[in-house]
């Protein structure tokens, strides 16, 4: 059974990709999250809300904004209720406003972090980890945190080498 877990949060729809709004299929998030899991073999658990979050970047992002300056923890469709079982959990997100979305500050919330290894990582478009690093040492308390990977969203699928070499190298 694999001791590695990939928990991440990714909002397809409406994005700022290369310099324009395009329609993603896919979240980069989830990009880098599969090639996370291809690269050290690990399981895989997508936190998703219970809402939608509006399709449109821009209504997006006020949404987001909003739930930022409420400190929200919106409902989960389903959550992990336990990690008792991984050694290393990676933990990826889409930078929001500077930081995790909030629906993975709700669902880290409820995990016992105590002697595990995280390794964050996220996909921006310019602002890198921002202030998420240290909101996870934060949520993820008694964990000994790696250092963070940044991924440019517009880069996703070129960048499996260098995911892959950082996730190797986080692995403890
Ligand atoms: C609500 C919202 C807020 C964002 N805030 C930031 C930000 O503060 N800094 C940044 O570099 N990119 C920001 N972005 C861009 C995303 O982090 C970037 O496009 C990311 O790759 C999206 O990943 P996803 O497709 O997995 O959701 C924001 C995007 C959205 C939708």
């Amino acid at each position: 059974m694999s001791k590695n877990l990939v928990i991440y949060f990714s909002h397809k729809g409406e994005n700022y990709f290369g310099g324009a709004l395009k329609q993603i299929e896919k979240g980069n998030t989830e990009v880098v999250a599969e090639q996370i899991a291809n690269a050290v073999g690990a399981d895989v658990f997508e936190v998703e809300a219970q809402k939608t979050y509006p399709n449109g970047y821009y209504t997006c992002c006020d949404e987001a904004k909003k739930e930022l300056q409420q400190n929200a923890r919106p409902e989960l469709k389903k959550q992990i209720d336990s990690i008792e079982k991984y050694d290393n959990i990676f933990v990826g997100y889409p930078i929001w406003w500077g930081t995790l979305p909030m629906p993975l500050f709700a669902q880290l919330e409820k995990l016992d972090f105590a002697g595990k290894n995280v390794a964050p990582f996220c996909t921006h478009e310019g602002s890198g980890l921002g202030d998420s690093e240290r909101d996870i040492k934060k949520l993820c308390a008694g964990a000994t945190i790696q250092n963070g990977l940044a991924v440019r969203g517009s880069t996703v699928f070129s960048s499996q080498d260098k995911v892959a070499k950082w996730a190797k190298s986080a692995l403890k």
